[in-house]
């Protein structure tokens, strides 16, 4: 059976592709669980370093998939938000960095999955909203909770009331997205970006992403423990050697992640 979401390696680096073009790659149960299961098996992978989640087409992903949901009772709905919320805490949960590459339209639960990204970069022609408010219902996957968090909660409430659609230009000036660069060059950038990651020491960027992850959700003297327990458990690592070494020896590090 094939799948809603190719994978592809380039060494350190894994692509994941929402492949469901003919519906601008809408989020069924099926792409849910596809999903789901290229993240578990990223996750198993070893040798993976960083991420990048792109779309097919003339999309990132239009949202949920709205067709699916029209008929959904409550308990439906119950269950079609606990799979949705449990794919994109996976992305988050993931030790190793995910990066957005949004190609275009990025709505509902397509900007709720750039959000369960580590950050986002975007082609000119993306376009980002949560236009839930529009089909009577509210942002389901995550999007209450995160965009405030990276926007901020002004821009957030705009943007959720008004279900208005924002491109690439006021994404970037929101500081919902990193970069944006043209169309041609949004996937090459994202994997320079990506392979660049995978160069650095995999335990630091795990303890990194981890603890700026954990620690937004906590007061500063107890996140700045985290960090303080972290940075010591660092120097019990061979690849902390390893760093220093190379430095010191004018060479390349060769992390291990040990
Ligand atoms: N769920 C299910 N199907 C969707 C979808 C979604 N979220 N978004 C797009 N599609 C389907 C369309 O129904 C259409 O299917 P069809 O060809 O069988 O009729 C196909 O994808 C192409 O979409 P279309 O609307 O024809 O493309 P467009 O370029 O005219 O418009 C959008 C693009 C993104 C503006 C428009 O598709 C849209 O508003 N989508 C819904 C966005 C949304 O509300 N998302 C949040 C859901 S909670």
């Amino acid at each position: 059976m094939t799948s809603f979401v190719e994978v592809t390696h380039d060494g350190h680096v894994s692509t994941l592709t929402i492949n469901r073009p003919d519906k601008l790659n809408a989020l069924s149960t099926e792409v849910l669980e596809d999903l789901r299961a290229a993240v578990d098996a990223l996750a198993n992978r070893e040798e993976a370093r960083a991420a990048v989640i792109t779309g097919t087409g003339k999309a990132f992903v239009a949202g949920a998939d709205i067709a699916a949901m029209k008929d959904m009772t409550e308990a439906e709905g119950r269950a079609f938000g606990a799979l949705g919320h449990g794919v994109f805490d996976a992305i988050e949960q993931l030790r190793l960095p995910v990066i957005a590459a949004v190609n275009g339209f990025a709505l509902g639960g397509g900007c709720e999955l750039a959000l369960a990204c580590d950050f986002i970069y975007a082609s000119s022609k993306a376009k980002f909203g949560q236009p839930e408010v529009n089909l009577g219902i509210i942002p389901g996957f995550g999007g209450t909770q995160r965009l405030p968090r990276r926007v901020g909660s002004a821009a957030a409430r705009e943007l959720i009331y008004t279900g208005r659609m924002i491109g690439a230009e006021e994404a970037l000036r929101i500081g919902l997205v990193n970069a944006v660069f043209e169309p041609d060059a949004l996937l090459p950038k994202t994997i320079e970006a990506a392979k660049e990651i995978a160069t650095k020491g995999p335990l630091a960027i795990a303890a990194a992403k981890r603890l700026i992850r954990d620690g937004l959700d906590r007061a500063l003297p107890e996140a700045n423990r985290m960090e303080q327990a972290a940075f010591a458990e660092a120097f019990g690592t061979a690849d902390q050697r390893e760093g220093m070494s190379a430095f010191l020896e004018k060479r390349s590090p060769a992390f291990r992640g040990a």
